[in-house]
């Protein structure tokens, strides 16, 4: 999608550079410095990425000032009402909403994928008991790689699809088999006549001696939540997904680094710590003290599921998944108390200028632990039902990298350390260690 252009003048000591101005097609612009460093001798310096544009993507927008996020063009309140989750993971990944055939196609390869190698299962019985199962995950899926080859970027069309439909389809029974293997219990396998969604409840929850009841309600749920976790552009495990792949690294190596960035509490691992967090006000009774906390500079405190990067407005995926809540919790007849708490907690950042200055509103993470406890999902599982949701996301935006011949990613640095030291004592001293 072409994009257009402007200009922009920069003047630095004895030059004048003009340096084009891309415009994307939602009218958001960007200085494009890729000749900056040959023209002027300066690079630029943007810590955290805030003000930097990585790549042009036709995958996600969002316009973080009014609380706005479509994958393809399509909001994401209509796909979580009307879309499955392998409807929006096969339009993130090819473009465009299946149609019936597509869709029944899609669902088959994703089925015929769904089988963990035989030999992968015995990797369980090496994790110590209480391994985090974000990190049996990103191992596990690095070990894909070991047995599934021909997954490098110079691999067959035919190679490529099914390679990200493995990754799509098993890694959620690997996250179903690491919480089996946490319990002592057997592990279930994928079954070809439930739905992607139905499956891992099942595989989850079903057992030789307990029947598991597949709740049409909580399927629904979980494509709903699935859907919104989807993708969200350039966040940080996205990022490291197309850093890490402009290497030319294999997919499940590339999948499992994102893995890994997501675990962290200040991205998809938050959705875990917003549990503990709220559990702890809970359990101490006293929020006001919690709320000057989280204000104070002073304290490393942070009200966790409030603010984001990008939304400087309420985001939508927050406002989805507060309905939900109130949707879910009475249809099943659940009282959390949890959830009366997140909405005086809400209701107080709302009115308090630190927060409404700062334009902290909750964000995904801040709602959706309140469902998975409700669907029966231990709390160390959260964060991995934000990495099986965000695979079709990740696997989106490492096929766009390859499809437009990325460079490798090697970032510039201003260097401040010291200048060239003439040979020490200390070295002299090292050198002479070296004939002992
Ligand atoms: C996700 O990028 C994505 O798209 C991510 C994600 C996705 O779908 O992939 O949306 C998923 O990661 C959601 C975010 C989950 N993380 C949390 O809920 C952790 C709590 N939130 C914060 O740590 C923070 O808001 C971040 C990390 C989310 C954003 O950090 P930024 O953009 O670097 O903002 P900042 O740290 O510069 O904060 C700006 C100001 C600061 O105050 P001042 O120095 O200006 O006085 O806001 C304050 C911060 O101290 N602030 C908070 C706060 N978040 C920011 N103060 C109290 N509590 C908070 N939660």
């Amino acid at each position: 999608m072409m994009t257009k252009k402007s200009e922009a003048t920069l003047k630095f000591e004895d030059k004048e550079v003009s340096l084009p101005v891309v415009i994307g097609t939602e009218g958001d612009k960007g200085l494009d410095i890729s000749g900056l460093r040959k023209e002027t001798g300066l690079v630029t310096i943007d810590p955290g990425f805030v003000n930097t544009a990585s790549c042009f993507s036709q995958i996600t927008y969002i316009d973080g000032e009014k609380g706005i996020l479509r994958y393809r063009g399509i909001p994401i309140a209509d796909l979580a009402e009307k879309a499955t989750f392998v409807d929006v993971a096969y339009l993130l990944v090819h473009g465009a909403l299946p149609s019936e055939k597509e869709r029944m196609d899609f669902s088959m390869l994703l089925n015929r994928n769904s089988l963990l190698h035989e030999d992968m299962r015995h990797f369980f019985d090496s994790f110590p008991k209480g391994a985090h199962p974000m990190h049996i995950l990103a191992t596990m899926v690095n070990a894909m790689a070991a047995f599934y080859p021909n997954v490098d970027v110079n691999t067959t069309a035919r190679n490529i699809e099914h390679s990200c439909a493995r990754v799509i389809s098993i890694v959620r029974t690997i996250a179903a088999f690491a919480y089996k293997k946490s319990i002592g219990e057997p592990i279930v396998y994928p079954r070809h006549d439930l739905s992607y969604c139905a499956n891992f409840l099942n595989m989850m929850f079903d057992s030789p001696v307990r029947p598991y009841h597949i709740s049409p309600e909580a399927v629904r749920l979980l494509n709903v939540l699935f859907i919104i976790h989807a993708d969200h552009e350039q966040n940080c495990s996205t990022t490291a997904v197309r850093a890490i792949g402009s290497a030319q690294v294999n997919l499940y190596a590339t999948i499992a680094a994102g893995i890994s960035a997501l675990s962290g509490p200040l991205h998809g691992g938050a959705n875990q710590a917003v549990i503990e967090q709220l559990q702890m006000i809970h359990a101490d009774g006293d929020l006001d003290k919690f709320i000057r906390k989280a204000k104070d500079k002073n304290d490393p405190f942070r009200l966790l599921g409030f603010g984001h990067r990008v939304y400087k407005a309420y985001d939508p995926r927050a406002e989805i998944v507060r309905n939900e809540c109130e949707k879910y919790l009475a249809a099943t007849g659940i009282h959390d108390p949890l959830l009366d708490l997140a909405h005086r907690i809400e209701d107080t950042v709302r009115k308090d200028s630190y927060f409404i200055d700062r334009h902290l509103y909750p964000n995904v993470d801040f709602y959706t632990g309140i469902l998975y406890r409700a669907m029966g999902i231990p709390e160390n599982m959260f964060t991995v039902m934000f990495a099986l949701a965000r695979l079709p996301g990740w696997v989106a935006h490492w096929r766009e990298m390859i499809s437009d011949n990325t460079k490798i990613v090697r970032p510039r640095q201003i260097y401040v350390g010291r200048t060239q030291q003439e040979v020490s004592d200390d070295l002299e001293h090292c050198a002479k260690l070296h004939l002992i």
